[in-house]
């Protein structure tokens, strides 16, 4: 079964987009398998940039279907604004194709995710506030509203105004916050309706559909790994499960459907939000000051800088576990250029001295321990217009071979900038 999944390692981030992109090309559809908003995928082609938040980066390509999975939550309204973006820039979006039993993210998700983050004060999570935890929790207590609903306007309003009472009394009783007008939200929801209904699709049909024809599909992952709802560090984490095992469920296939797992690498490590972060390089710190600024790691959406950090290769061996990964793709190693030396995080210590060479599962450790670092040479010269995995200087490909090792999988792609055809195809790929 022709199935290819692309998977972030880290906190997200990682580039995925442009392998996504890079992929597209032979692919027969792209699919989206979980996630929202949250979301933000840059890509460049031939200089023009596209920031991509719903819709799958294959839609660059005109022979790829782009497909929104059921385990997708969509505000339509971004997801129309994306589609209108995308249009004025004369990509053609009349192909994409929205579940039907994806989850819709309402006026109040946003409004309990921006308050709870409030309330929780030092505690918070760093979300993004887009709604994502607050429509995923409503799936899973059954209470969610569903793509599907907006086709049938009766449906639809009785399922909002149970909704509301519920989200209404929350809102004023414990938030303090005025209640949302249900004529609204349903008068909004519906107006838009006209231009959902075409895009509206079985997709689950549809992918396997390309499967059996031999087709190849790819499924795109958001977010990543350590931001997943069960394998990432709970509860700084997403409220949906980017790891590979995510699109069994995010997009109605079996586990046979896959044949290929690429886990996406960048050469160091960066998270948004709170929670635990090993190889960090804090506020002030040079090294971190340079990875931000030469690797532009603030936001594709929110605009807020990432932090910064070395890469942790304890992480990706086990993110290569969680995923099955058959392969790693490397992006931004043309960042490191500028550095003398290079450190890659091999082990951990334990406060009580205890050497780590898996993540513990106890967050109150993870939160403690000290990375331990292999020093390798830098290469100091810029890479950005390197072709060859051969041309690379024999400090970077001494560096590549090196976390190759301790990932365990085969690196088969290095990203040396952010346009598609700056992109390093290892032997091993072709
Ligand atoms: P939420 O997904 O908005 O609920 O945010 C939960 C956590 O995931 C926060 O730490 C966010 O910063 C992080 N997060 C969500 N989406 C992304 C992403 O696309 N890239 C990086 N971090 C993300």
């Amino acid at each position: 079964m022709p199935g290819t999944v692309i998977v972030g390692t880290q906190w997200g981030d990682e580039g995925k987009g442009r392998f996504t992109d890079y992929l597209a090309k032979e692919s027969a559809l792209c699919v989206r398998y979980q996630g929202g908003h949250n979301a933000g995928h840059t890509l460049v082609v031939d200089g023009e940039v596209f920031a991509l938040q719903l819709v799958p980066s294959g839609v660059l390509y005109p022979h790829v279907t782009p497909v929104i999975g059921n385990g997708v939550v969509i505000d339509p309204a971004v997801l129309l604004a994306e589609i209108d973006m995308l249009e004025a820039k004369h990509i053609d979006t009349s192909n994409l194709q929205i579940s039907g039993n994806a989850h819709l993210i309402m006026p109040y998700h946003q409004e309990l995710d921006r308050v709870t983050e409030r309330f929780l004060g030092k505690n918070k999570l760093g979300t993004t506030k887009r709604g994502i935890g607050p429509a995923y929790a409503d799936k899973a207590l059954r209470v969610g509203i569903r793509v599907q609903d907006l086709l049938d306007p009766k449906i639809f309003r009785e399922k909002l105004d149970l909704a509301l009472r519920e989200k209404n009394g929350v809102l004023a009783k414990v938030y303090n916050r005025l209640p949302l007008d249900a004529d609204e939200i349903c008068d909004t929801y519906l107006a838009m309706v006209p231009r959902l209904e075409p895009l509206i699709a079985d997709t689950v049909h549809l992918v396997h559909d390309a499967l059996d024809a031999g087709q190849h599909v790819l499924f795109e992952g958001a977010q990543a790994t350590y931001l997943d709802l069960d394998h990432g560090t709970y509860p700084f984490v997403t409220s949906s499960n980017p790891v590979a095992g995510g699109v069994g469920t995010g997009a109605g296939v079996g586990p046979l459907a896959i044949d290929r797992v690429i886990g996406v690498a960048k050469a160091y490590v960066t998270r948004v939000g709170s929670g635990p972060f090993p190889t960090e390089l804090f506020d002030g710190d040079d090294v971190g000051e340079l990875l931000v600024e030469r690797g532009a790691e603030f936001g594709t959406n929110t605009g807020r800088r990432r932090r910064p950090g070395w890469l942790d290769a304890v992480m990706l061996r086990h993110a290569v576990r969680l995923n099955t990964c058959t392969e790693i793709a490397m992006t931004k190693l043309d960042v490191l250029a500028a550095l003398p030396e290079i450190k890659v995080c091999v082990a951990y210590l334990g406060e009580d001295g205890t050497r780590y060479e898996h993540v513990p599962y106890h967050q109150s450790v993870l939160h403690k321990v000290k990375p331990v670092y292999e020093t390798l040479p830098g290469w100091k010269c810029e890479i950005d217009r390197v072709e060859r995995f051969d041309d690379l200087p024999a400090e970077a490909r001494d560096f590549v071979r090196f976390v190759q090792e301790l990932a365990g999988v085969p690196i088969t792609f290095i990203g040396v900038g952010p346009g598609r055809e700056q992109t390093v195809v290892l032997p091993r790929a072709a």
